[in-house]
């Protein structure tokens, strides 16, 4: 628990940091990190890119995977997630374009390009950190309430609450916003050897109390980070009221 918003991603980033440069990567020995989207994320982006420009850290040997992507926007509409990732760390950074991965969410087959992530992830050894974002109703991702905690990379449809709190994204017009995402499963995010969630502002303050002081429940997708060894939720003191 950190005092604000900026100190909270700055503990996430010097973690990331931290983890990558003691894993000294290779082109054969990749490291592989999860990404998430949304606004919270977005001063852990502008710190890695900071510590990038300072040389405290490169991307050049990190392989990664984000998270989820709506489907049907084009990708380069400026709330696609894609947009989001370049706009914010990927054209900023001295990552190599093969080493990015996303989910198309206009894919002519998207039952085989989701298989197709999981097996490039599993073909890679795994995923060796993944940040993580969560919704107000504690989804992981986009794993909505309701989703199988053994679930992989697939299509959701959205839940109303999410739609909600995202069309401030697309001018508060929630008719604007996409109705289905693809994301990574609760089991894919789980088989990550290390998962940073990221847990900012009071409107959070619900959901994380759902998700670590209650018991483990589809209902509160995050609260499967009871089932993983290695967890680490990164808050700021406000998210923090209902605890
Ligand atoms: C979306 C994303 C999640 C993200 C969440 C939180 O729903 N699919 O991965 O964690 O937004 O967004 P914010 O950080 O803007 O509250």
């Amino acid at each position: 628990i950190r005092d604000n918003e900026e100190a909270a991603s700055q503990y996430a980033a010097n973690y990331i940091v931290n983890r990558i440069n003691s894993f000294q990567p290779s082109p054969t020995n990749p490291f592989v990190l999860g990404l998430p989207t949304g606004s919270s994320p977005e001063i852990v982006y502008r710190i890695l890119v900071e510590k990038y420009r300072a040389g405290k850290v490169s991307f050049q040997n990190v392989v990664t995977f984000n998270m989820d992507e709506y489907v049907g926007l084009p990708r380069d509409h400026p709330e696609s997630y894609h947009s989001f990732m370049h706009k914010h760390f990927f054209s900023h950074v001295d990552m190599h374009p093969d080493n990015i991965n996303m989910l198309d969410g206009n894919a002519s087959d998207i039952e085989a390009h989701c298989f197709d992530y999981e097996a490039k992830i599993k073909a890679l050894g795994g995923i060796n950190l993944f940040l993580a974002g969560i919704g107000e109703d504690g989804h992981i991702a986009f794993n909505e309430p309701g989703s199988s905690l053994a679930s992989r990379t697939r299509v959701k449809t959205l839940a109303y609450d999410t739609i909600l709190a995202n069309s401030r994204f697309f001018g508060n017009d929630v008719g604007k916003v996409p109705r289905m995402a693809l994301t990574v499963g609760v089991q894919t995010i789980l088989d990550s050897t290390e998962v940073v969630a990221l847990v900012l502002g009071a409107r959070k303050a619900l959901a994380l109390q759902h998700c670590i002081e209650q018991g483990v429940s589809h209902m509160w997708t995050l609260s499967a980070l009871q089932l993983h060894p290695y967890p680490l939720i990164v808050c700021d003191e406000n998210a923090t009221l209902e605890l």
